[in-house]
């Protein structure tokens, strides 16, 4: 790996919780950990496809390349239809990557919500544009993206004839199983796999995420090889003290042990809002059951310091941050000279707008040390698809070390489903009637059905 373009985990401020003493202490239970992931002996070891995703992608790439650039021929928009797993990757990936203010126009997103407004807006939005769809659903009943699909499918029929419709959605669905693969291979829409072994919110370097970054005109060889780097890194190196990874994972472990329950993950980037929210499901979902984990929380700094600052600074001392610090910014923005000075702004005449967002940094995060909320920082060192496939492998990595230290199955979600049973239930569906009735009668109890 180009030591110019790694990416780093700097853990001085966690200082009066750890130290390179407690890490090393770790590294004895992070080798059998480290070693159970790689020999698949660890618990939930039919999920570990992700380990090894950046090199056996490689065969896909030509195909998905070549779809995104059929997509760019017939297209100015492509929708995808997803949610979670099948929906952050991507989104992350492209807010990272796109310009902060013009963004990406290309890539709409649909079926991460039920709002009926947004689904509204953008049915009435694509009507009037040249529209391709990537369906990306790996069971195909989730209900969010299903809606989603049925109703693009009957607003595009107004448009496109039946025919035409097909050659313009691409699904991305399991190989063999699930209601998106049967309607796939029904209706003969170009489709890519989802293999079994890759859970949703590992599947960023999967078709799942590819096909929509390359569709909005991002490099995807070397986000994969950015993430193949980040992967040997991880099999050469299994130093707690050396590998960020597992730095990471060691410390959040430590941090947790001693009541540091919350992460906040905190950038001074609006590029780097999605990838907190990315991170957050990674987090969440792969640490948060049997009644552990550290609950992932994200920040947008210094935006938030208008917010969420006072607590962060003097509320409960139950959280510690992780600052996702940019290294080279592409502005040299300068702030002006204003010889009347009635903002009384020239002392920081002439400096770059990047230097006072620097100073911002470093001005929050000493202040929070002292306001004893740990923190550690991960140094960034560029933006673009090389080291974000790093950055996604890292935390990947870091998050399985992280849950097998907790104790739990870091690749199972099984609590998504409550909601989902409720749901079904309370919109009738045919075999969840009891659970209706049972649902109905609480609801009245309570008095607040919307
Ligand atoms: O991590 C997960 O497994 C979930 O977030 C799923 O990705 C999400 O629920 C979407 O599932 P599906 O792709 O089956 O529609």
């Amino acid at each position: 790996m180009n030591p110019s373009c790694r990416i780093s985990l700097n853990t001085a401020l966690l200082n009066h919780y750890i130290d390179d003493k407690a890490l090393t202490a770790l590294q004895p239970r992070v080798n059998e950990i480290v070693s159970s992931l790689f020999n698949k002996t660890c618990a939930g070891n039919d999920f570990l496809g992700w380990i090894d995703l950046p090199m056996t992608i490689q065969k896909e790439l030509p195909r998905i390349r070549e779809t995104a650039r059929r997509i760019h021929e017939q297209a100015d928009h492509l929708v995808c239809i997803g949610i979670g797993g099948s929906y952050l990757g991507a989104k992350s990936a492209i807010e990272f990557l796109a310009d902060p203010f013009t963004g990406n126009r290309r890539v709409l997103f649909f079926g991460q919500n039920i709002s009926a407004e947004y689904s509204e807006s953008l049915l009435q939005y694509i009507l009037q544009k040249q529209v391709c769809v990537n369906v990306i659903s790996k069971s195909g009943t989730t209900t969010e993206p299903a809606i989603a699909f049925r109703l693009i499918r009957n607003t595009l029929a107004k448009k496109y004839s039946e025919n035409e419709l097909k050659k313009r959605i691409y699904a991305t669905t399991d190989r063999a199983r699930g209601v998106m693969r049967h309607i796939t291979d029904e209706q003969g829409y170009e489709s890519f796999i989802i293999e079994d072994d890759i859970g949703g919110r590992f599947s960023v370097l999967s078709p799942v995420g590819l096909l929509p970054i390359a569709a909005a005109g991002y490099d995807i060889d070397a986000l994969v090889a950015g993430a193949a780097d980040m992967a040997q890194f991880c099999r050469d190196n299994r130093n707690v003290l050396e590998n960020p990874a597992l730095t990471y994972a060691a410390a959040r472990f430590s941090l947790y042990q001693q009541g540091k329950l919350v992460e906040i993950l905190s950038s001074f980037e609006p590029s780097f809002t999605f990838l907190g929210e990315w991170w957050k499901q990674l987090f969440g979902e792969s640490e948060g059951k049997d009644l552990k984990g550290i609950y992932p929380t994200s920040a947008n700094l210094t935006t938030d310091l208008h917010s969420l600052g006072q607590f962060m600074q003097e509320g409960r001392r139950l959280v510690f941050e992780t600052f996702l610090m940019l290294q080279q910014v592409g502005s040299r923005l300068v702030i002006p000279d204003d010889p009347a000075n009635s903002d009384q702004l020239n002392f920081i005449s002439g400096r770059t707008i990047d230097d006072v967002n620097r100073q911002a940094f470093l001005g929050t995060k000493f202040a929070h040390y002292a306001g004893d909320l740990p923190n550690m920082t991960m140094t960034i060192p560029l933006r673009n698809e090389y080291v974000l496939g790093q950055l996604y492998y890292l935390f990947e990595f870091a998050v399985a070390v992280s849950g097998l230290l907790l104790g739990v199955n870091p690749f199972n979600q099984p609590g998504v489903e409550a909601y989902k049973q409720n749901m079904f239930a309370l919109l009738g569906k045919p075999e969840y009637e009891a659970k209706r009735l049972e649902l109905q009668r609480q609801i009245d109890q309570e008095g607040t059905a919307a």
